[in-house]
């Protein structure tokens, strides 16, 4: 390694949720508030630092139980942080996701006019999650929390979505999710890739030097240090859609997963292509010491084994020639599924609402999660496919291709649908510990 010094970080001023990694498996609940109410709001964050738990405290008697809170803009001003400190913070955290919806790919059916109330609009303020091992333990959680805003008239609950603990850690396309995390140098905490040297911990957490040697401290320091952004994205999955496209291009059984591990770069089991190429191998894919643990650029640079325009590789070239350092990019994920998973076999929708609750948490909602949505995802040229959208999570309007390259022959995936609508999100700042009792 380069010599450079760590940071040391104050753990115990860091939520619980920027870092820790997610039990296994496990359920979430999102309840969002509206304050109408200075000074109840600001009652509001007192209590709530109480109930949140550090990113230290790893001995909570509900076991692996925790919640987070987080601000939008529109938040933190309901709050009453004044104007100059408000314009301090990143630029589009002070936009809010649904103005940057046509960056994002958020267009036709994914646009914020056809949102669920009120997710997107001025109103939503206070972003709750709770999580637990299991549904028991997660509406012990929320009793924990619900002190905190119960008997606050300025304070109301305007949005609830529940994530029930599946019995696997696979998300309703089928995929095993929840494999590839970065490693935060400080954190103690280990990425899932031996290969990567651990990133500075100002990538992930505000006000320490960060890959490119800046400080992100917006003001005043209370708010900048130990804090981080956080995306929410409510992402409906077309199920259905998804498993009919795949039987319609396919050959055969055999053929059909195939596709549906070209257009991952992982099996369905989580077993990388890059470690098992022609078959699937489930004992991998659940060995958390093996199932991340490879690159690209030595074996298979022009992505005959894992296509260069799979969701994995779009999601994190590694150590791949791309345009772009893939380590200015990395994000910390925790995805959670929602609504009952589309019985095997079924190829008709049902009309059941489910999908991902996607949650992104950095230090640069620019340079990481916009740029790997609007330029990785969203787009090829960064691997030389041109306009090409990701198979799995792009902004796909019928027209796109997905090609995967010769060996033993080239094959072409043409017309890919949209398979993943955006049901509405927010940017989110999840303040210090500290900052909870200032506000
Ligand atoms: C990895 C599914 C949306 C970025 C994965 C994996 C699955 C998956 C199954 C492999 C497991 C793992 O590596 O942990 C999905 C589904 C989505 C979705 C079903 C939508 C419904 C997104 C979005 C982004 C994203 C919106 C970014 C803007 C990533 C990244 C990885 C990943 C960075 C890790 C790649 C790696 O390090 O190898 N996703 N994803 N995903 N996804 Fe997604």
């Amino acid at each position: 390694m380069t010599g450079r010094a760590v940071a040391v970080l104050e753990l115990d001023d860091i939520q619980r949720g920027v870092l820790s990694p997610r039990p296994s498996p496990y359920a979430a609940t999102y309840v969002l508030f509206r304050i109408d109410d200075r000074a109840h709001g600001r009652e509001l964050m007192r209590r709530l630092s109480t109930a949140v738990t550090s990113a230290a405290d790893t001995t909570s008697p509900l076991g692996e139980t925790w919640v987070s809170v987080a601000l939008t803009h529109h938040g933190l001003a309901a709050l009453g942080v004044p104007r100059e400190s408000l314009e301090t913070f990143s630029w589009e955290f002070g936009q809010g996701m649904a103005a940057r919806a046509r960056a994002l790919g958020d267009v036709g059916e994914s646009a914020p006019e056809n949102w669920e109330t009120p997710l997107g609009t001025s109103e939503v303020h206070v972003v709750l999650v709770a999580i637990a091992p299991d549904d028991t333990r997660l509406e012990a959680a929320l009793d924990r929390a619900r002190p905190a805003y119960h008997a606050l008239p300025g304070v109301t609950a305007i949005w609830r979505q529940d994530c029930h603990a599946l019995s696997t850690e696979t998300e309703p396309f089928g995929y095993r999710d929840g494999i590839s995390h970065p490693a935060v140098e400080g954190s103690g905490i280990a990425g899932s890739n031996s290969l990567e040297t651990p990133l500075r911990a100002g990538e992930f957490v505000l006000g320490y030097p960060d890959e490119l040697g800046g400080l992100q401290i917006p003001q005043p320091e209370v708010l900048g240090r130990n804090g981080s952004y956080a995306v929410f994205r409510k992402l409906h999955q077309r199920v259905a859609a998804f498993r009919r496209y795949l039987r319609d291009n396919a050959a055969d059984p055999a053929d059909e997963e195939w596709l549906a591990a070209k257009i991952m770069g992982r099996w369905r089991s989580g077993a990388p292509l890059a470690l098992s190429p022609g078959r699937d191998d489930p004992a991998l894919g659940a060995d958390p010491s093996r199932n991340n643990v490879f690159g690209y650029e030595r074996d298979d640079p022009a992505g005959f084994t894992t296509p260069g325009g799979c969701h994995i590789r779009r999601g994190n070239p590694r150590d791949a020639a791309v345009a772009g350092v893939p380590r200015l990019h990395r994000m910390i994920r925790r995805g959670t599924a929602y609504g009952p998973p589309l019985p095997e076999g079924v190829l008709e929708d049902d009309g059941a609402d489910r999908g991902l609750m996607f949650a992104f948490i950095g230090a640069h909602l620019g340079r990481q999660f916009e740029f790997v949505q609007s330029e990785w995802m969203n787009d090829g040229v960064f691997f030389g496919a041109g306009g090409a959208r990701d198979p799995v999570v792009g902004s796909g309007d019928g027209s796109g291709d997905f090609t995967i390259p010769r060996r033993p022959l080239r094959r072409c995936l043409r017309g890919l649908p949209r398979f993943v609508v955006t049901r509405g999100g927010e940017y989110c700042f999840m303040p210090s510990l500290s900052a909870l009792r200032w506000l």
